[in-house]
This record gives structure tokens, C-alpha cells and sequence, in this order.
């Protein structure tokens, strides 16, 4: 029975369930929000921001912040989140931004024990320095949009894309695993009745 929770780990995970903005940009010594959104259901479990694990896909190494059913806004240190339960949507602010919180990070669902996580991975490029008219406090992307930035690079869209067609990997193992009990079960089938 070891077995259930393996498929279910598997199969459980909806494709793109939680969604996010893939890329956001903020301001040196400004804050930056990151709005993520989550189906309905999922409004009492917790919603994080972690560092993603660089080793198993879609995981996190470690949450720096988390909130729990009963806390539906948890501020620690520079960091908080607000979950909105009745728009489904949790909002991450990073206080005082400096170069070095750049990077991917992932906002998500903890939807239970067995179950993976739900996230959508967030890059957060570094801040620019002044304030343009056109940017605020923070700006956000959504969708694979890619404004200009100041590191002049083509943003995320050829790893997305990328990285999309592995959104589905956990999928297909559940198939695989599928497919090989029921092998098992024909040849066992088979070799019963050939007696
Ligand atoms: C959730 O968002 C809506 C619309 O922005 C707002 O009216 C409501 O007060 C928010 N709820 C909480 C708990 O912040």
C-alpha cells in the first residue's frame, strides 16, 4: 500500500494550479508584490515563498515564509505574505530590496501530506535604482510578459518554455507506473492460467 501515496504524489498535482507572475522586477530599497492565485478548496492550507530545492523539480529546499490556517498574514522580518481566502489569491511583499534578493523563488500551496506541493516559480530580476515614470514602487509581468530590463537579457521565456514541458513529468511517472502494474498484472494473469 506503500504504493498510494507514491500515485497519488504522481497524479495529484493539477497542471498550472497555482499561478503566478513569472517575472518581477522592483526598485533598490523599495518593496515588490508578487500576487499568486490558487483554486477554490485551497483556501485553508498554507501559502509559501521558498527557495526552490535544485534538486527535485518543483520543490522547495526551505520556506521563508509561510502562513497556517489559522494565520492568514505572517510578516518575518522583510518578508510577508497575505492570503486573500475570498479571492483565492495570497500576496508576497519583499521589504527593502537589494541586489541580492534576485533570484527564482516559488510561491505556492501546501495542499497536504502525501500530496506535492502547488507552486509557480517567480523570478525576481534585480532591482533597478531609480524610479522610472512609467514603473512604480514595483512591476509586475504576468502571463510571460517580458518588459526590457536593465541587464539588457531576453528574460525567461526559452527556459519557460523549457521548463513547461517538464510541468507534465510527474504526470507521465504516474502513466509509466500505470502501465507497468498493468503488466505485471497480465503476466501474472497469464501465467496463473497457464497452469
Ligand atoms: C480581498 O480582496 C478584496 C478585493 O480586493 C477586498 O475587498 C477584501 O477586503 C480582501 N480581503 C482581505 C481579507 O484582505
Amino acid at each position: 500500500m506503500q504504493l498510494l501515496p507514491l500515485l497519488a504524489w504522481a497524479l495529484l498535482p493539477g497542471c498550472g494550479a497555482v499561478t503566478g507572475p513569472r517575472t518581477v522586477r522592483g526598485v533598490l530599497g523599495g518593496s515588490l508584490s508578487v500576487t499568486c492565485k490558487y483554486p477554490p478548496g485551497w483556501e485553508n492550507f498554507p501559502k509559501f515563498w521558498c527557495i526552490p530545492s535544485t534538486t527535485i523539480v518543483y520543490t522547495c529546499a526551505w520556506d521563508i515564509v509561510i502562513t497556517s490556517e489559522s494565520q492568514p498574514e505572517v510578516v518575518k522580518g522583510r518578508f510577508s505574505i497575505r492570503d486573500n481566502r475570498t479571492h483565492r489569491a495570497f500576496t508576497v511583499t519583499v521589504d527593502g530590496l537589494s541586489k541580492e534578493d534576485a533570484g527564482t523563488f516559488r510561491c505556492g500551496v501546501r495542499t497536504g501530506t502525501f500530496s506535492r506541493d502547488e507552486s509557480a516559480a517567480v523570478k525576481v530580476v534585480p532591482p533597478i535604482s531609480t524610479v522610472t515614470p512609467t514603473s512604480r514602487d514595483w512591476e509586475q509581468t504576468a502571463g510571460g510578459g517580458f518588459t526590457p530590463n536593465v541587464t539588457g537579457t531576453r528574460g525567461p521565456d526559452a527556459p519557460q518554455g523549457i521548463r513547461g514541458a517538464f510541468r507534465y513529468f510527474p504526470v507521465l511517472a504516474g502513466l509509466q507506473l500505470l502501465a507497468l502494474l498493468a503488466m505485471s498484472a497480465a503476466v501474472l494473469w497469464v501465467s496463473v492460467r497457464g497452469r
